[in-house]
This record gives C-alpha cells, sequence and structure tokens, in this order.
C-alpha cells in the first residue's frame, strides 16, 4: 500500500495551542485569554498562558521535526502577537518569532504551511465590535497584508482560516468556546458573512501580494462526517445528503461554509432554513467570496452512520453502546476520512489535504521512559488506511497533517486530552516522541507502504 508520488506527510498544531509566552515581547490579548480567566469556562481554569512553551523552545521543536522526518508543519500564526491591538501598530518582535520559525523549518527541509487565523482573535478588535463589525473583513485583510508581505518570500502554503464552523458555532452560538457567546441567529450569521468575506479578501490579498507563486486553501471541521451503512447507492445518496443538509447548529454545516467559498452562492436548503435570519449582503459580496483556490482542507475526527430510511431520507443508525471511542468520547470511525474525502471531492472538484487527524487519549510516561500508545498507531493506521484507499480511487488527496505534533491546550476542555505524537510532561516542559510519533516516523519514510 503506497500513496501517490510527491504525497506530503506532515503535523499541525495552533499558535494558542502551543506557544505560551502569552505576555512576551508586545504580544495583545486575545479572546482567548480572556475567556480562560472566566470562572468555570475551561477545565480546572487552565489556559494557555504557558502551553508548551513553544515560543521559547520552537528551535527544539523543529529539531524535534526533523527527527520524525515531517516533511510539512501546519502552524498558525497568532493575530495579536504580529498587531497587538488587531490593526495599526505591527509588533516587530512577534512578527520576527514567524520569521525565524520559518527559517528553521526551511533549514531543516521542512515546508511550512501557515495558517492565519486558528481562533485567537485580538480583543482589542473584539471590544471595537468584533467580526460583527462591518469593517470586520478588512481587518483581517490588513493584518494578511502583514503576513504576506514578511513571509511569502518563503511562505508557499496558506490556508486563510481554520474550521470557520467551529469557532462561530461554538463561540457565538453556544457559547462554549471564546468569546463565550450565545447571540441570536441573525447576529450568528452576520459573523459568519463576515468571516466569509474576510477569506475572500485574504486570499486576493496573498496572491497578488506574495513574491512566490501561492497555494491557498481553506480548512473545514466535517466531524461528524456521514458515512454511509452499507454501499447501496441509496445509502451512499441518504449519507450525502446527511452531509451536505444544513443546520441549526452553526458547528456542523458543510455546504453553508464551503459553497460561498467555492462555488460563489449560499445553499438553496440553507437559504430556505435560515430565510428569517439571513444578513444583508451586499450585491459584490459573493464575488469576493469565492476566490480562486487551491485546495480545500479537511479537519477530519469522527463520524456517524446512515441509511436511507423509507423514503430514502436519511436516517442514524446508532453506534453499539461498547462501540470504541477516544477519551473525548469520540466515536472511531475510519471510513469517514474516505467519504469526506469524496463527498468533497464530488461536490468542489478542487485537491484536498487532510489538514487535521489523530486522536486523545491518556498517554502516560511508563518506567521505561517510553509512552506506550498503541491505540493511536492502531487509530492512524486505521485511518490512513481509508485516505489510501480514496487516493486508489483516484480522488486527489494529496497531504496528510496528523494532530498534532505536541499534547497541547484543548480550548475547553484545557490539557485533559492528548493529541501528540509527542508527549508533553507540562510542568517539566519534557518533550517524548510517543510510540505513535516513532511509527509515523516509518510510515513517512515509506510513504505509507508499512501501512
Ligand atoms: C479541531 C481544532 C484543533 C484541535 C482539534 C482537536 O477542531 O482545529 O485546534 O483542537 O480539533
Amino acid at each position: 500500500m503506497t500513496f501517490p508520488n510527491g504525497f506530503i506527510w506532515g503535523a499541525a498544531t495552533s499558535a494558542y495551542q502551543i506557544e505560551g509566552a502569552a505576555g512576551d515581547d508586545g504580544r495583545g490579548p486575545s479572546i482567548w485569554d480572556e475567556f480562560c480567566r472566566r470562572p468555570g469556562a475551561v477545565r480546572q481554569g487552565a489556559s494557555g498562558d504557558i502551553a508548551c512553551d513553544h515560543y521559547h523552545r520552537f528551535r527544539h521543536d523543529v529539531a524535534l521535526m526533523q527527527g520524525l522526518g515531517l516533511q510539512a508543519y501546519r502552524f498558525s500564526i497568532s493575530w495579536p502577537r504580529v498587531l497587538p491591538c488587531g490593526m495599526g501598530a505591527v509588533n516587530e518582535a512577534g512578527l520576527d518569532f514567524y520569521d525565524r520559525l520559518t527559517d528553521g523549518l526551511l533549514a531543516s527541509g521542512i515546508t511550512p504551511y501557515v495558517t492565519l487565523y486558528h481562533w485567537d482573535y485580538p480583543l482589542a478588535l473584539h471590544r471595537f465590535g468584533g467580526w460583527l463589525h462591518p469593517e470586520s473583513s478588512d481587518w483581517f485583510a490588513r493584518y494578511a497584508e502583514v503576513i504576506a508581505d514578511r513571509l511569502s518570500d518563503r511562505v508557499r502554503h496558506w490556508i486563510t482560516f481554520n474550521e470557520p464552523q467551529i469557532f462561530v458555532g461554538f463561540g457565538y452560538q453556544d457559547g462554549t468556546h471564546a468569546p463565550g457567546q450565545k447571540l441570536e441567529l441573525s447576529k450568528i450569521l452576520t459573523i459568519g458573512h463576515n468571516v466569509l468575506l474576510a477569506h475572500g479578501k485574504a486570499v486576493q490579498v496573498v496572491r497578488s501580494r506574495s513574491r512566490s507563486t501561492p497555494a491557498i486553501g481553506y480548512a473545514l471541521s466535517v466531524s461528524p462526517v456521514a458515512v454511509p451503512a452499507t454501499e447501496s447507492e441509496d445509502d451512499i445518496q441518504a449519507a450525502r445528503r446527511a452531509f451536505f443538509a444544513p443546520s441549526r447548529p452553526l458547528s456542523i454545516n458543510n455546504s453553508w461554509w464551503t459553497d460561498p467559498v467555492v462555488l460563489g452562492h449560499y445553499p438553496e436548503d440553507g437559504l430556505a432554513l435560515f430565510e428569517k435570519d439571513l444578513p444583508s449582503m451586499g450585491k459584490d459580496d459573493l464575488r469576493t467570496i469565492c476566490q480562486p483556490l487551491d485546495f480545500l482542507g479537511l479537519n477530519v475526527y469522527f463520524g456517524e452512520t446512515y441509511r436511507a430510511g423509507a423514503d430514502g431520507a436519511p436516517e442514524v443508525v446508532p453506534f453499539a453502546p461498547d462501540h470504541e471511542r477516544t477519551s473525548f468520547n469520540w466515536p472511531v470511525a475510519p471510513e469517514s476520512l474516505y467519504w469526506a474525502s469524496k463527498f468533497y471531492a464530488e461536490r468542489y472538484n478542487l485537491p484536498l489535504i487532510i489538514s487535521e487527524n489523530g486522536m486523545a487519549a491518556h498517554d502516560t510516561v511508563s518506567p521505561d521512559g517510553a509512552v506506550h500508545d498503541p491505540q493511536r498507531i492502531d487509530f492512524l493506521k486505521r485511518y490512513l488506511r481509508e485516505v489510501q484507499r480514496a487516493c486508489a480511487e483516484g480522488v486527489d488527496v494529496c497531504g496528510y497533517f496528523v494532530w498534532s505534533l505536541l499534547d497541547n491546550f484543548e480550548w475547553a476542555e484545557g490539557y485533559c486530552q492528548r493529541f501528540g505524537i509527542v508527549h508533553v510532561d507540562y510542568p517539566a516542559q519534557q518533550r517524548t516522541i510517543k510510540d505513535s510519533g516513532l511509527w509515523y516516523k516509518k510510515v513517512i519514510a515509506t510513504n505509507g507502504a508499512i501501512l
């Protein structure tokens, strides 16, 4: 079993989850700094103040990546580290950090994939109206300009947003993520529209200002992926319908977040569902939102099984009570990777990368000094075989990024979920490559042949 030539093997992280150094070198506060201080918002009152202290230890971490044979590393830039107030004065020290990180990666033969926004919105802009503000997409475009001007001579691979459905759905609808709001639907949809506009403007900015030819993408959260119960055409069609159906929780909504970006319009069924709460849209908005893209990123963790009901309508087939689950309680469903890739390729006809995939477990350092995580090896093996199956059928999946390089701050879960292929002992800031990391190294070295 091998993967296409040139398939990219990487690992992913995000700024707030690993950097720490929250008050260092002029970084401004983000909505996550504030949210973490709210009693009860994050498990055990944890925060990303220190996290993996990657800001100070990045050279060591890049050496770890090199040791693992990573070909690519996906990281995000902290907007408030670069623009402490979100706009206006640039914090050169913050920008320098990403410069050094980029240079370190390139010197180690690792291709940087830069995510512009992975949820750490500048607190100052939030107080100024945030994503509800009519100029919010321009603020983001200006930030993208600063980053492109500084890094595009060396960075070619860009992702504008990470999982818009999650940060909008959890942050402004359920209130379980920063900034912890529960807004009315019309406001949430306005926020979503502004985020899509910001995506479009950022693509224009990065494309026009890049000093090397850029490859630009957009990363979606597609879990739970609707997996057909059998491979009958009816079940496949039922799963496809469920996968792209609009739903009121904005966090589970694939077409709403992808159709405008790739197809240039909101989905009809979504427009009907949200009819009374739709934001006002400028006449050129969709043209701005729909910019040519080079790839879509899919973050895939778990699935849900569907079959065709009597009238062909999707019907959930519940998992058995003892179905295997990760420590996050997410049901293990390897086929979700195959079906997410297939359904996305069919509908959007763009190259895909798996921009995140992995599992949380309660990993510990054993007396022998190693971290034995056979369940993660098993998980990754089974999910990767499904990527291979998609590739073998001609679906254009061109890369895979394991979530995550390091155990890290898992948002509202604090430090209770370990996703890394490298274990982090937080008090000692000690890194230990887990068995899964050593195994992943062999996967990369053989381009998947050992699977
Ligand atoms: C995704 C996020 C990522 C991480 C994983 C477990 O939704 O993009 O930051 O938290 O889940």
